[in-house]
């Protein structure tokens, strides 16, 4: 085959899934960055597990295809997550950004996604995995916290960490408070830790 084809154009922007599960102020962030035009990426496809999260109002608005694929609509967690992977498949994703995403995958969806599947945590991760994190934060005394964004593993939470952004925890703060200022560096780690992935991904697409 002659020319440059799409599968080898370092330039090709990184087509993105995200998948949330409510209010979806991450995904705004990425819907703001994709609208840089020199951003590496572009979402091609908002999955939620919920029905009426804001963030499909917000995919909407922006005139993004959206999926909704409710867990409660399938036997087994295989059969979500298989439905999950056919949609991937559908719109040729390159690399998939949980968002907010409140269901634990398994190795069915992890394994064919592995390195290309990336989850934000509002923690310093591996401190507060899980639910509660600005609550458990506040309750061990911390200095700081922050976000983390990292590769998806069958691991809740375990995976490499890709980056993170600390905030101070200051005498006062309640777990709103705390929430807040972790939330606006969110905003800034996902576009950054997509630019990241596009950076490594790119030569491969
Ligand atoms: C964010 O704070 C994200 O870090 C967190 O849920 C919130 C979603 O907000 N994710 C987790 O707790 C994953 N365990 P958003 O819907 O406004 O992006």
């Amino acid at each position: 085959m002659g020319g440059i084809s799409q599968q080898t154009n370092p330039n090709r922007k990184l087509r993105l899934a995200v998948l949330i599960s409510g209010r979806g102020s991450n995904l705004q962030s990425i819907i703001d960055a994709c609208r840089i035009d020199e951003f590496p990426a572009q979402i091609k496809v908002v999955i939620s597990n919920i029905g009426d999260a804001y963030g499909l109002v917000r995919a909407h608005e922006n005139n993004i295809t959206t999926r909704f694929v409710s867990h409660k609509n399938f036997a087994t967690k295989a059969e979500f997550e298989t439905k999950i992977l056919s949609i991937l498949e559908e719109f040729e994703i390159d690399l998939v950004c949980l968002a907010g995403f409140m269901r634990i995958l398994s190795p069915t969806l992890i394994t064919p996604w592995e390195g290309r599947i990336i989850n934000i945590h509002p923690s310093l991760l591996p401190k507060h995995k899980g639910l509660h994190t600005h609550e458990r934060a506040l309750e061990e005394g911390d200095s700081e916290s922050g976000c983390t964004i990292h590769y998806v593993t069958p691991g809740m939470d375990e995976g490499e960490i890709i980056l993170q952004k600390t905030v101070p925890i200051i005498a006062g703060d309640t777990p709103e408070t705390l929430a807040a200022r972790v939330l606006v560096q969110e905003h800034i780690a996902y576009p950054e830790a997509i630019r990241i992935m596009a950076s490594k991904l790119q030569h491969n697409l």
